[in-house]
């Protein structure tokens, strides 16, 4: 076990470099986690682990230890409908573009479901002119990199498709280097080249997007590592970087809190812009 001081020096580097909050009932996991970490660093030393990322060094390392990055396809389904339903049929309609961001993209499945959603709603309106682009971005350098190289396991990975989704227009089939019986699945270029990821972190005082750029923006469980000052800090930055009239789309147990006067509820977790902050 770790001592309290050290527990607390995590938690200050955690912050300093993440934003990320580790309460008191998370002794468990960050000792596991730091347990990871120092067999990773090949230093069993933990105060000489904490002194080197003090001095900054290692700390991609250690901010991709202390994040979550659960996600899969298609999660909380319902914003993918919305998207395909509402969003992608309205700019057709209208500008003729869409701009995406997606704010916490993990290991990539969030993304390549937007730009799958966007696929198939372009073909259900019969048009192959909409002008889409998505950008995805995370802190952590470890999950951007699984993304952009776009490898998952067949079934593991791929039982929450839609019925409107066939895996095999978008991914080629790999074969596992070790085991016989199972399949890798890896995103067809056509898709991979639509999205660009980039690392970045949602603590950062601005952000590198203009004014009013996006449509659509894809918030969705990361604000529950934040606490509730910086969770308004960082939604009132990303607020102004969406059209009015754009969508914002948070996470099952997030609320757009300050914003609340300044957006319309639309849907379970989805919320329009009527007017700047
Ligand atoms: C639980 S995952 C959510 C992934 C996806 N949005 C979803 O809903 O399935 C949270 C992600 O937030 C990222 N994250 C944590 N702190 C961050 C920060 N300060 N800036 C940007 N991303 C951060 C983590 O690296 C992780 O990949």
């Amino acid at each position: 076990m770790y001592s309290p001081r050290q527990l607390e020096r995590v938690r200050k580097l955690a912050y300093t470099h993440s934003g990320i909050t580790l309460s008191a009932n998370k002794d468990v996991m960050i000792s596991n986690r730091l347990d990871k970490l120092k067999r990773f660093l090949e230093n069993e030393n933990i105060d000489e682990v904490l002194a080197l990322i003090e001095r900054g060094e290692h700390i991609d390392t250690f901010v991709s230890a202390f994040t979550t990055n659960k996600t899969n396809f298609f999660r909380e389904s319902f914003h993918f409908e919305d998207l395909k339903d509402r969003i992608v049929k309205q700019a057709i309609e209208t500008s003729g573009e869409l701009k995406i961001y997606c704010s916490a993209a993990s290991t990539g499945e969030e993304p390549y479901s937007i730009l799958m959603t966007i696929q198939e709603a372009k073909e259900l309106y019969d048009n192959s002119f909409l002008n889409h682009s998505l950008i995805a971005t995370d802190i952590d350098k470890q999950v951007l990199d699984h993304a952009s190289n776009g490898v998952y396991e067949l079934g593991r990975n791929t039982d929450d498709f839609p019925s409107w989704i066939k895996p095999s227009k978008y991914f080629k089939r790999r074969n596992h280097p070790n085991k016989d019986a199972e399949y890798l699945i890896k995103v067809k270029d056509a898709l991979r080249s639509k999205v660009r990821f980039e690392q970045m972190n949602l603590m950062s005082p601005s952000y590198p997007f203009k004014p009013n750029e996006f449509d659509v923006i894809f918030c969705r469980n990361v604000l529950i590592y934040f606490n509730q000052d910086d969770q308004n800090n960082i939604l009132k930055k990303l607020f102004s970087t969406l059209k009015v009239g754009g969508t914002l789309y948070l996470g099952h147990s997030e609320s757009p809190l300050g914003l609340t006067p300044y957006v319309e509820r639309f849907g379970q977790n989805i919320f329009i812009k009527t007017k700047e902050f």
